[in-house]
């Protein structure tokens, strides 16, 4: 199928808090349909194109704006991205906004408490022991988004499913499919 024009899905929210699962489902079901799609995550960029850095806030916003480059040459070329990043700070998702073609900001707004009770990679433990530093919502920030595009909720595969349509009922009707 022809995609109509490029587009950014950017998934920001605490860690843990599902962006890579709804991000993986959008992308696989979108490739399955056959559209020109890219998945970027931030738990797989960071050990390819910014593997030299950490997350003081420095390095996190080095990291964006290495991301924003990639972001911009795939969506002006037609393509659609799936972006997963914590992305704490409004100013480089404001960032990434200016520098994509048609950038879709979607709020993964699952809480704290709920992300560190499921503690998938077992990091909010080290966090709160102090083993790592600067972890975000235990020791650095997260700033909500202001204007997100969408909001979406739930961990649970239904929820994972749910939202996964909501992207996609997002995307069919502002005709980027
Ligand atoms: S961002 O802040 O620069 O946007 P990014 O999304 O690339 O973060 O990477 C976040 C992932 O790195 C987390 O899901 C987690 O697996 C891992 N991580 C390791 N240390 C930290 C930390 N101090 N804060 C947040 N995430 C961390």
């Amino acid at each position: 199928m022809r995609q109509k024009k490029g587009y950014v899905i950017w998934l920001t929210g605490l860690s843990g808090s599902g962006k890579t699962s709804i991000g993986q489902e959008v992308f696989l079901e979108l490739k399955k349909r056959g559209y020109k799609i890219e998945f970027l995550d931030g738990d797989i960029i960071r050990k390819n194109l910014t593997k030299d850095l950490g997350f003081s806030r420095k390095d996190r916003k080095e990291n964006i704006k290495r991301v924003a480059y990639v972001v911009e040459l795939l969506s002006r070329n037609g393509v659609g991205v799936i972006a997963c990043f914590i992305s704490p700070y409004q100013k480089e998702r404001d960032y990434v906004r200016k520098k994509s073609v048609n950038f879709i900001e979607v709020y993964v707004n699952t809480s704290l408490e709920i992300c560190e009770k499921r503690d998938i990679k077992g990091l909010y433990k080290k966090a709160r022991s102090g083993e790592i530093k600067n972890f975000t919502g235990i020791s650095d920030p997260y700033e909500r988004p202001k204007n997100p595009e969408l909001i979406i909720k739930g961990t649970k595969p239904s929820d994972i499913h749910k939202n996964k349509n909501i992207i996609i009922k997002y995307l069919s009707e502002n005709q980027y499919l």
